[in-house]
């Protein structure tokens, strides 16, 4: 699935603006304050509905609007052209604010429903969190990945939730005196299958990813060997098992009033020579690990999917040298998909001025290809 065109309308800083994307590199560039993220993430909302810098869809109305709407243009190599639309707004007159999606123009309940949809991966140093962050940012991420990577298995995920909340339930009303511990035991024992899947689900994902990762950090000058480890919270290896560890904990989760083991507390570490990067790693470190894992992740998506994702790149250049910028260039050409990357400077990005590298000039509210 490629992506031709975008067209945006209220949406940040722009009233409406259509642009089309190169086949391969797309270059956007302009001064500060110019419009390049509000573009890169309005290409993100179209794809994933999800913004990469805020959760609050309101901040992407331009001031004064009532709506903001993003089209994409699709190219399928199979069955030719498609739109995706995703609106957010004042709709209809209804006072509340609402969320539209339409697939060649049918109503679709959300993004993932669409089998075709395309996939992004994005590094906008809002992202910087994933390393930074505490572990429920990584967890999030990799559960996002693994779904992208295997859509069969997308929903292991929210099974998983589902039989938790259902558990912890049952710990609130054994605590309130309302039933009693044996009504748990056929919790513990499905809440250790679903458990248990989605460890294994997380244990390839990581796999699939930590070679390109280590290798990648490597290339891009990260001193040391960098790892990227799944780290469940258990080690059990059949479903008895963890049913029993679950017992086991029984008495510490009646006094905290919720579940306390299981893959809701697994950890995905990423380390440098042993120790946490988010402890020990400068800013620019953490940034050359960021960027080294979202193009291990690309790279396993394109491997797994048949195609490589489209890769959008905010205010990365600036911060690595001739070099890296040249691997960085190479590393995106060699997964044979789009990439769009935003630069206040042309001259940053090695063979921008190449024939099939697409340049869109962006000044004044408006953009242009140039
Ligand atoms: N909802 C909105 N309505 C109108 N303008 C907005 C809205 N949200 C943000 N803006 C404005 O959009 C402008 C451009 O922002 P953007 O982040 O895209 O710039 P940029 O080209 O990426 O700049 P830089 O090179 O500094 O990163 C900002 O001046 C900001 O105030
Ligand atoms: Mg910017």
């Amino acid at each position: 699935m490629r992506l031709r065109s975008v067209e945006l309308r209220d949406f940040r800083s722009y009233e409406t603006a259509t642009v089309d994307l190169g086949p391969s590199l797309t270059v956007v560039h302009g001064p500060n304050g110019a419009g390049k993220s509000n573009l890169l993430e309005a290409i993100c909302f179209g794809c994933t509905t999800r913004s990469p810098r805020t959760r609050n869809d309101r901040e992407l109305i331009r001031f004064g609007a009532d709506a903001a709407r993003v089209s994409l243009s699709l190219l399928d190599d199979r069955d030719g052209e498609h739109t995706l639309t995703v609106g957010f707004g004042v709709m209809d007159g209804d006072a509340g604010l609402q969320r539209r999606i339409r697939f060649d123009g049918a109503p679709v309940e959300r993004a993932s429903a669409i089998p075709d949809r395309p996939l992004v991966v994005v590094f906008v140093p809002d992202r910087l969190e994933l390393i930074n962050g505490g572990p429920a940012i990584r967890r999030d991420h990799l559960d996002h990945l693994l779904a992208a990577l295997w859509p069969a298995r997308a929903a292991h995920r929210s099974e998983y939730s589902r039989a938790l909340a259902q558990r912890n339930a049952l710990i609130a009303r054994i605590r309130a005196g309302s039933s009693s511990d044996s009504a748990l035991e056929s919790w513990n024992l499905e809440l250790a299958r679903h458990a248990l899947r989605l460890c294994a689900d997380r244990a390839a994902a990581v796999e699939a990813v930590s070679a390109g990762f280590t290798a990648r950090c490597g290339a891009l000058g990260l001193a040391g060997e960098a790892v990227l480890e799944y780290r469940p919270r258990t080690r059990a290896g059949t479903v008895q098992e963890l049913a029993e560890e679950l017992r086991q904990r029984l008495a510490a989760d009646l006094q905290r009033g919720y579940s306390t083991h299981g893959p809701h507390r697994d950890e995905i570490a990423i380390l440098r020579d042993g120790r946490p990067l988010r402890a020990y790693g400068s800013q620019g470190e953490r940034r050359l690990a960021l960027l080294a894992l979202l193009l291990s992740e690309r790279a396993a998506l394109a491997q797994a999917r048949g195609c490589a994702p489209l890769a959008l790149l905010d205010d990365v250049m600036s911060e690595l040298d001739e070099e890296r910028r040249r691997l960085l260039l190479s590393d995106l050409a060699a997964a044979d998909g789009q990439s769009v990357i935003a630069t206040t400077d042309l001259a940053h990005v090695p063979g921008a001025d190449a024939e099939d590298v697409r340049r869109l000039r962006v000044a004044g509210g408006a953009i242009e290809a140039r």
